[in-house]
C-alpha cells in the first residue's frame, strides 16, 4: 500500500469550491456550542485571543466582534485560502504551521482550536508553543472529534449496515497508516495537564443523525474526499463507499456520527525566576 505519510492534512488535495462548503457546513453545525463555551470561559472586551486552523472563519470573526475595537485577535491557518470577511480592524491572518510558527510568549488571553490538532502528528510540539504563548491566567480550549464510537445506528435497508460499520472501522484503521491518533480528543484533557495547565474540565457531545441533515452531508464530503486514500487503506472497497455515501442522503437511515470533546485549562502564574 503506498500512502503518502508526509501529507500531514489529510485534506489538503480537495477542490476549493467543495472545501468551502466543508468547512461552512462545520461552521453551521458546531458553532453554536463552541460560542456557548467560549463565552462561559469568559472571552470578553479588550482581551488577546488566538485562534488556531481558523478554517473559513466564522469563530475568529465572532471572537473579534466579542473582543471589540480594544481587543486584539490572531487567526492562524496553514492554509488562509478559505478565510473570508478578514477586513476587520481588531484582526491580524497569519500564514503557518501551528508546530514551527513563532507565538509571541506570554501574549494570550485566550487561545481556541478546533478540529485542528487531529490533523497535526506532533500534537505535543503543537500544544507547547501554544501553552508558551498563554498569558498567565489565559485560558485555552481545545475541542477535536472522537471517531472512536462512530457506527450505524438504524439503517433502512438492514442489509446496508454492516458496510456502514466497515466504513467506521476503515477510517480507523487509515488513522492508522497515516499515523493519526484516533483517541486524541479524549486524551486531550490529559495531555493539557501534562502540559502544566490548571483547572482542567472537558465536555463531549455526540450528533446522531439522519441521511440528508447538515451533519449527513458534511459527513459525505469529507468521506467522499478521502475515499480514495480509505480504498488504499484496504478496508473498503468502492462499492462500500459508494453505498456509504448514498445513505448519507436517505433520511430513514441514522447515524452516530464522531463525538466532538472540548477540554479546556487554564495557564498558571510563572514562577519568580521565569519572569
Ligand atoms: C477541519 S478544518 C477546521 C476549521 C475550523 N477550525 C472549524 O472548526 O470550523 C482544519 C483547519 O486546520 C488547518 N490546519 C491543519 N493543520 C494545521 C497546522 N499544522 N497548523 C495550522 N493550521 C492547520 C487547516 O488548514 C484547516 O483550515
Amino acid at each position: 500500500m503506498s500512502l503518502n505519510l508526509e501529507q500531514d492534512y489529510i485534506f489538503t488535495n480537495t477542490t476549493a469550491d467543495s472545501e468551502l462548503v466543508r468547512l461552512q457546513l462545520i461552521e453551521e453545525i458546531f458553532d453554536p456550542a463552541t460560542f456557548a463555551q467560549l463565552k462561559k470561559m469568559g472571552l470578553s472586551q479588550g482581551n488577546t485571543c488566538l485562534e488556531v486552523g481558523a478554517g473559513a472563519g466564522s469563530v475568529m470573526r465572532w471572537i473579534c466582534d466579542r473582543v471589540g475595537e480594544t481587543g486584539q485577535v490572531v487567526a492562524v491557518d496553514l492554509d488562509p485560502r478559505f478565510i473570508s470577511g478578514t477586513e476587520l480592524p481588531n484582526l491580524e491572518i497569519r500564514q503557518g504551521d501551528i508546530c514551527a510558527m513563532d507565538l509571541e510568549p506570554n501574549r494570550y488571553d485566550l487561545i481556541h482550536l478546533r478540529y485542528v490538532l487531529v490533523h497535526v502528528q506532533d500534537y505535543n510540539k503543537a500544544i507547547a508553543n501554544l501553552v508558551q504563548a498563554l498569558k498567565p491566567g489565559g485560558k485555552i480550549l481545545i475541542e477535536e472529534p472522537d471517531f472512536l464510537d462512530q457506527a450505524p445506528a438504524a439503517v433502512e435497508d438492514a442489509s446496508k449496515f454492516a458496510v456502514m460499520d466497515r466504513m467506521f472501522k476503515g477510517v480507523l484503521k487509515l488513522h492508522q497508516v497515516l499515523q493519526v491518533n484516533s483517541a486524541i480528543a479524549r486524551q486531550m484533557p490529559s495531555l493539557l495537564q501534562q502540559h502544566g495547565l490548571q483547572n482542567v474540565s472537558a465536555a463531549a457531545a455526540q450528533k446522531l443523525a439522519p441521511g440528508g441533515s447538515k451533519m449527513a452531508r458534511m459527513m459525505k464530503m469529507s468521506l467522499s474526499h478521502i475515499a480514495e486514500k480509505l480504498i488504499k487503506a484496504g478496508t473498503v472497497s468502492a462499492q462500500d463507499v459508494e453505498i456509504f455515501l448514498q445513505e448519507q442522503d436517505n433520511p430513514r437511515t441514522w447515524v452516530l456520527y464522531y463525538s466532538t470533546i472540548a477540554a479546556w485549562g487554564t495557564k498558571g502564574a510563572l514562577k519568580p525566576n521565569a519572569r
